[in-house]
């Protein structure tokens, strides 16, 4: 992560200060996509690229902050009238509200960061900047906030600030990840669990499509209440149906003709998917990589064909790994853009890659990105 080029960036700005230094990390999801929102589990892991901000404390009730990978500066206070337009400031600020909501005391500060996330990768690179600043400020105003509630502190923000209706598995992952481990996490109770994950034999890694599609938030918002509507319905005839999570195959079609051809696509993924979580758990504890991929393939088809979240070139991307005898390969995260994640035996791993970028370049005009997934820790302090 870029902690050179913060500090050196924070001085610039601020007249040759230090301020305390704070980062965290974006995160992969191993399996369980668009299940959180759903009340369901899913598996991510924290990784090695992330945020990474200087802050200082400056006594007024004035934020100063210093975006130093676009070279753009705002200044905002600390009320609603206040917020910023920058899309980016309105991470912070939404941070800051939502501290202040929970009746945490904060003032102002001075601020510069960096990320070496990929933006719109589905890397979670906005998880990363609110944990980054809710860990910070729980830290520098002694607020004493629990990880839980720095998590949901983020989400809120995606909810209020940003607009985007987002479950909380981004956030948890930034601010729980431990080096070296998975965590399977049930998104209704919270309750979680670290699993070492060293698939020896394989590689885990990211191949980024380089695209990101507009309306992307509207999109997801879109998937979510289709999904509480099918919930909805089920429930009139199982109280017990919370969530999504909660409902099977057969309460979904016992409500067929009450909810959309459409609807009625995205809930039956949802479904599935919960199921395949479940699977690839047990699968992992058994050493059987083999049912791991298949069911990354099978969440690859659900969101391409049922919950329409990839595109042209997510799909091709999973093509090529399906071709070379990639073990698992799906798109990861929101989706309309970013990455595949893949479960390459080792000695396919050249071919792939070589394959890959090949193929992708001449089909698309550009070359993808390559990532070796490394899983690290959560937010914490750096000095
Ligand atoms: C985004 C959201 C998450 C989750 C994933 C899909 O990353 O922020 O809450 O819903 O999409 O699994």
């Amino acid at each position: 992560m870029n902690v050179e080029k913060v500090r050196k960036g924070f001085a610039d700005h601020f007249n040759g200060a230090t301020g305390s230094v704070y980062a965290s990390p974006g995160r992969v999801n191993l399996i369980g996509e668009h299940t959180d929102y759903n009340g369901g589990f899913v598996f991510p892991g924290a990784i090695d690229k992330g945020m990474v901000a200087e802050i200082k404390l400056n006594g007024t009730n004035k934020i100063n902050a210093v975006a130093l990978d676009l070279n753009e500066t705002a200044t905002f206070g600390l009320t609603e009238e206040e917020a910023p337009t920058r899309s980016w400031a309105r991470y912070i600020f939404g941070v800051c509200r939502e501290i202040i909501k929970r009746g945490g005391k904060i003032g102002g500060f001075d601020t510069a960061f960096s990320g070496d996330v990929p933006l719109g990768a589905g890397m979670s690179s906005s998880a990363a900047l609110e944990s980054t600043y809710a860990f910070a400020l729980n830290d520098l105003f002694s607020l004493g906030v629990d990880k839980f509630e720095l998590a949901k502190i983020g989400q809120a923000t995606e909810h209020n600030y940003c607009g985007v209706n987002c479950g909380i598995m981004d956030q948890f992952a930034s601010v729980f990840g431990k080096e070296g481990s998975l965590l399977l996490l049930d998104c209704r109770s919270l309750e979680y669990k670290y699993y070492p994950f060293n698939p020896i034999g394989y590689k885990l890694v990211l191949l980024d499509s380089v695209v990101k599609h507009e309306l992307a938030s509207s999109a997801y918002n879109k998937r979510r209440q289709s999904c509480e509507t099918v919930a909805a319905a089920i429930r009139k005839n199982h109280p017990e149906v919370e969530f999504l999570r909660d409902a099977t195959l057969d309460m979904l079609n016992e409500v067929k003709a009450d909810v959309s051809e459409e609807d009625y696509k995205r809930a039956e993924y949802v479904i599935e998917e919960v199921q395949r979580v479940m699977d690839v758990c047990a699968a992992l504890e058994k050493g059987d990589y083999e049912t791991v991929g298949d069911r990354m393939y099978g969440t690859h088809h659900g969101m391409s064909k049922l919950y329409e979240v990839s595109c042209e070139e997510l799909d091709f991307l999973n093509e090529i790994a399906k071709k070379t005898g990639v073990t698992g390969s799906r798109v990861m995260g929101g989706g309309f853009g970013g990455c595949t994640i893949n479960l390459v035996k080792e000695e396919l791993y050249d071919n792939f890659v070589k394959e890959a970028f090949s193929a992708y370049t001449e089909k698309f005009g550009h070359a993808p990105k390559l990532y070796d997934v490394v899983i690290s820790d959560g937010a914490r302090k750096l000095s």
